[in-house]
Order: C-alpha cells, then sequence, then structure tokens
C-alpha cells in the first residue's frame, strides 16, 4: 500500500529516490518523505500530497547530494495523512531515519517499554516506535545489522523496512516480514524498493528477500541474513517487465492505457498454454500431476475485490465444463470462518499483486489445514506466487492503475483453461476442445473491436456523468461481470453503483428504479437472453435508463434500452473478456468527465497489505 524506494551508489541519491517514488505513487499518495545521510548528518524532507509536492519542497540540488538514501510513499493507517506522520520516521538521539510499510501490531507495549525508558514520541504511529525500537538496539548492539535483527525480533505484525543511520553512513538495513522487498542489484549500487515498477528503468536483477530476511547494503556488496543472523544464499532473478509497461506512452490514464492493453494481455494470457493435439490446453507452474488433477472433487477460489470477481466467472466456467463443485470465498471472510476443507479439496488463491493480506492469510490458513493451495498471480516473485504450492501467473504486466483492468480479464483467461483442462480429463468432448481453441484465439481481435466503441461509450458516459446512483445487472456468469462494472464505477467516479443478478431485481432493488437510475445490463445472446429481456421490461415500465451491453445483430434489444454497446458474438465461455471492457471504459470516461483522478482514486490503494 505505501511504497519503499532506497539507493546506495555513486550517483546522486535524491532523484533516483524521488523518480521512483513517483512510479509507486499508485500505492499510495497521501504524503510522502525522503532521508538521505550527508556529512554524518540526516536530511529529512517530507510532504503531504503528492511526490511532485514533495519534490518541489526540497532545496537545491546541492544540498541534497548524497550517495545514500531512503524514501516513502505513505498510505495512511496509523495516524493521520499530515507532516508529522508521514516517513521516514527517526528516533530517540536522531541517528536513525526509518521506512516501514505493514502495521505493527503490539507497538503500544513497545512504545509503553521504551517510555519507560525516557523515550519521547512526537507522534501516535506504529512506525515511530519501530524506529525508536531499532535504533535503540543498534545503539545497544553497537552493530547495525544486529541491532536491527534484535528489534525486529520483538515485533509482531508485518513489515518491510529500509533504515539508514548515522554511525553507518555507508550502509542502509532493510528487512522484511509479510511486506514485499527487493533488492535490486545495479552497477556499484544497489537499491532497495517495495516495487519492482520503482527500479526497473536502473536494473532487472532483483533478489525477492524472504519474509524474516535482513539485507546489509553498502555500494560494493550486500549480505542478507535470517533474523537469527544466519547468513542466507539468495537466488538473483531477472524481472520481465519492460520499461514502457510502466510508463503512460500517449496515454492521459495508466487505467486507459491497461484496458487497451488487453487485447496483447489476454493473448499473453494463454500464449504456450494452448495444446492443439489434445485440444485441452496446460498450466505448466500448477505443480500437480494429471492424476491428482482427477481426483478433485471440490474447488474452493479465494479471492478479493476484482479478483473475487474474476473468482465468480471461474466458478461458473468449471462447474459447467468439469462439471466440479467450486465455492467462490472473500478470503477476509474465509481467514476468520472456520472453513471446511474436506479431502480433495483443491484451493486456489487469485491475485494480482499477490500481496493481498487477507488472501495470504487465506492461503496460509488452508495450508495449515493441509490443503494443497494454488496461486493464481501476476506479480512475479509476489508473496502469495512464493507460498503456495504450485500455480498460474497471467503474465498481465506491470499494472498500475489502482482500478484493475486488465489483470481481471487475465485472471478470466486463466481460469477459462483451468476449466478446460478439468473439463477434458472428465467428459468433455474433443470437438468442444478444437472449438474452444480455435475461438480463444480470436478473442483479441474481439477485444479491439470493442475497444474501437470507446468513443461512443465517451458519449453515452456524458448521459449518465451526473447520477447519484446506478445498477448493473446480467445473469449467469454476466452476474460477476455486472458486479466488476459496478465496482469500477464506484471506485474510481464515486456514484454508487450496484451490481444485481437481473431477476433478483424484482426482490427489492426495483423500488429504486425512477427516470434517474442508469440500469447498465448485460444482455447477451445466450440461454437465458428471454429472460433478462424480461426482466430490462420491468425496469422500462418503471422509466428506469438502460444501457445494454448486447451481441452484435441484436436489433430487438433497441426497443428496451437507449443506448446499446454491441459487443461481437463469441461462445458463452469467453463472453466476460468482451462484455466486461464497455464497462471499464464506461466507468473510466465517467470518472474522467467528473474530474476525477482517475489512476489514483481517494482512500484507495493499489495492493491491500493491511487486513
Ligand atoms: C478493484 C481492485 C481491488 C483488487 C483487490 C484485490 O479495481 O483493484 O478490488 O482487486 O484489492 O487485489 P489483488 O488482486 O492484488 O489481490
Amino acid at each position: 500500500m505505501c511504497g519503499i524506494v532506497g539507493y546506495i551508489g555513486k550517483r546522486n541519491a535524491t532523484p533516483i529516490i524521488v523518480e521512483g517514488l513517483k512510479r509507486l505513487e499508485y500505492r499510495g499518495y497521501d504524503s510522502a518523505g525522503l532521508a538521505i545521510n550527508k556529512d554524518g548528518k540526516l536530511h529529512i524532507y517530507k510532504a503531504v500530497g503528492k511526490i511532485t509536492d514533495l519534490e518541489r519542497s526540497l532545496p537545491e540540488p546541492n544540498v541534497t547530494f548524497s550517495n545514500i538514501g531512503i524514501g516513502h510513499t505513505r498510505w495512511a493507517t496509523h495516524g493521520k495523512p499530515n507532516k508529522t506522520n508521514a516517513h521516514p520516521h527517526t528516533g530517540q538521539y536522531g541517528k536513525i531515519a526509518l521506512v516501514h510499510n505493514g502495521i505493527i501490531e503490539n507497538y503500544k507495549q513497545l512504545r509503553q517499554k521504551l517510555t519507560t525508558e525516557g523515550h519521547q514520541f512526537n507522534t501516535e504511529t506504529d512506525t515511530e516506535v519501530l524506529a525508536h525500537l531499532v535504533e535503540y538496539f543498534i545503539e545497544k548492539e553497537q552493530d547495525f545489522t544486529s541491532g536491527v535483527q534484535k528489534a525486529l525480533k520483538l515485533v509482531e505484525g508485518t513489515f518491510g523496512i529500509a533504515v539508514i543511520h548515522t554511525d553507518y553512513p555507508e550502509n542502509i538495513v532493510a528487512a522484511r516480514k509479510g511486506s514485499p522487498l527487493i533488492l535490486g542489484i545495479g552497477n556499484e549500487e544497489f537499491f532497495i524498493t517495495s516495487d519492482v515498477a520503482a527500479i526497473i528503468i536502473h536494473t532487472k536483477k532483483v533478489i525477492y528477500l524472504k519474509d524474516g530476511e535482513v539485507v546489509n547494503l553498502n555500494h560494493e556488496k550486500f549480505e542478507i541474513t535470517t533474523l537469527d543472523n544466519e547468513a542466507v544464499k539468495a537466488k538473483i532473478s531477472e524481472v520481465d517487465w519492460d520499461v514502457s509497461s510502466i510508463e503512460k506512452g500517449d496515454y492521459e490514464h495508466f487505467m486507459l492505457k491497461e484496458i487497451y492493453e488487453q487485447v496483447t494481455s489476454v493473448e499473453n494470457a494463454f500464449r504456450g498454454r494452448l495444446m492443439n493435439k489434445l485440444s485441452t490446453a496446460r498450466l505448466g507452474g500448477l505443480n500437480i500431476t494429471g492424476n491428482e488433477l482427477r481426483k478433485v472433487k471440490k474447488i474452493q477460489i479465494i479471492g478479493c475485490g476484482t479478483s473475487w470477481h474474476a473468482a465468480l466467472i471461474g466458478k461458473n466456467m468449471i462447474e459447467s465444463l468439469a462439471r466440479i463443485p467450486v465455492e467462490v470465498e472473500y478470503a477476509s471472510e474465509y481467514r476468520y470462518r472456520n472453513p471446511i476443507i474436506p479431502e480433495d479439496t483443491l484451493v486456489f488463491v487469485i491475485s494480482q499483486s499477490g500481496e493481498t493480506a487477507d488472501t495470504l492469510a487465506a492461503l496460509r490458513e488452508a495450508q495449515a489445514r493441509g490443503a494443497k493451495v494454488l496461486g493464481i498471480t501476476n506479480v512475479v516473485g509476489s508473496t502469495i506466487a512464493r507460498e503456495s504450492d504450485g500455480g498460474v501467473y497471467i503474465h498481465a504486466g506491470a499494472e498500475i492503475g489502482v482500478a484493475s483492468t486488465k489483470a481481471f480479464t487475465s485472471q478470466v483467461t486463466v481460469l477459462c483453461l483451468l476449466a478446460l483442462i478439468l473439463g477434458r480429463m472428465k467428459h468433455l468432448s474433443a470437438q468442444y476442445g478444437i472449438k474452444f481453441l480455435k475461438e480463444i484465439k480470436r478473442i483479441p481481435q474481439k477485444i479491439e473491436k470493442v475497444l474501437n466503441l470507446n468513443e461512443e461509450i465517451e458519449r453515452i458516459a456524458a448521459t449518465i456523468k451526473d447520477s447519484k446512483n446506478a445498477l448493473y445487472l446480467g445473469r449467469g456468469m454476466h452476474y460477476p461481470v455486472a458486479l466488476e462494472g459496478a465496482l469500477k464505477l464506484k471506485e474510481i467516479s464515486y456514484i454508487h453503483a450496484e451490481g444485481y443478478p437481473a431477476a433478483e431485481m424484482k426482490h427489492g432493488p426495483i423500488a429504486l428504479i425512477d427516470e434517474k437510475m442508469p440500469v447498465v445490463a448485460i444482455a447477451l445472446k445466450d440461454a437465458i437472453y428471454d429472460k433478462i429481456i424480461s426482466n430490462l421490461q420491468e425496469v422500462k415500465a418503471r422509466n428506469g435508463h438502460i444501457i445494454a451491453i448486447a451481441t452484435e445483430g441484436d436489433e430487438n434489444i433497441k426497443d428496451l434500452a437507449e443506448h446499446v454497446i454491441y459487443i461481437p458474438e463469441t461462445m458463452d465461455i469467453f463472453q466476460p473478456l468482451l462484455s466486461v471492457v464497455p464497462l471499464q471504459l464506461l466507468a473510466y470516461h465517467v470518472a474522467h468527465l467528473r474530474g476525477f483522478n482517475v489512476d489514483q482514486p481517494r482512500n484507495l490503494a493499489k495492493s491491500v497489505t493491511v487486513e
């Protein structure tokens, strides 16, 4: 949620940190700060608001020139977003600066203990307590690394931290537990970050630190240890994201760019995974044998937000193609219930970031109960990717816009493949497999066709931009798409929107319908087309303002809907991949026309690494 960037090397750290923080702004954007170690002194700069506010508040470059520094962009958890609460925080003796992602659960007890030792605090934040604790132990141990190790052993909660200290002017120490931290390896320089997006313009060589690891860096070398000071031999990985994936290019917003990227990101999700000879697909990383898969009697898919919506679509696909019962669970509920995981159940966790705290906790809960848990993630090396027993990358590339778009369609694509694999292992015919494989290859160009409707969708958006509420209706597989459309609209335009199974409308929400209520209906030609048409007649009878997503060639729907957005015909299983695109564009344009920052909606952060 927050972002960390640290630099040590021969260049000026400040512009590298500021640039890195800008790339992480999508993770948190209420305040920011940086600290450099210069001439044996710490210089700390902080600002409320955007990174540009921090940048503007910095003194002349020669004042901030230093080869070592750390920075942070914040999304407030403890304490208001103001300058005092912004990171870096310092300790009692003013010797350290510390930036922190995560939450220290026992900070009140630690604060009490430190207070009895004479420590005085300037804020109510957990991070300031952590800074005091770390500084206290460095002083006690007379060693940077072991001071950090000793302090962190007392901490309950999650952390990714980076620390600089006046007594160790050539070192940064960083550590993680439950919050991502990555070491970037350059040429006589190192970077520390919570997200590779901050550093890939400098290096693609990285080490994903593991929980409980501490790294001490100077500009020549790094040393990784555990909290118990055991040496760690870490694996260097190569980031496969392109620099262009973290740039906006010619687009006004990342969200729009990512909506357009779906033509290629969907293809990347199935490329190399189709097995024409056997009329099925292959998901290499699942780490499960065909025999084991054949024995699966039940599937649980766990996720949050948009990923949860993708899971609901996955349920529909797997149940209809493979006849295996699927339960979809909110990770936040699953982890605190007493979930039942019958024998022969396969659990999937689904997460774009691979860092969502609730999903990670659900994964651990399911594993603790003996289940095999597979991950469907986007971010390579993320905690969920590493901790699951196997899994699939969706290969969507960096998703920077806070509202998830291309990750959703890539998740759905992977779930389509999974449904096909499971189906073909049971009773799905080879003919269906052949048809599936032929059609999935056409989906990218069909998405492109939908994207060509952008201007028309913008005009429709203008007709609903001043609405206070909106209702999204769909049946079957289109119901989760309706949920996703409503989520997109509410999170970036702040219009209250609800997704509903179309037929449920008459059991309550129909009372809300009047001439001011836009009703977005996914009314595609499929087995239940007639049913949704009846539901729309009910809406029309109450003067609702209908916007229909319909199948090309469906002229009748024009009698009901004020606006019709036509999408190409496809097999039922692929319809969500097309129908969600106009809903993404609709939400984008409504928010844009209302004048909101589409990429950084208020109160939201890209990856929710706290409960
Ligand atoms: C909505 C959105 C969120 C995420 C949710 C889970 O546009 O992006 O609802 O889908 O926070 O995030 P991941 O998939 O990273 O676990």
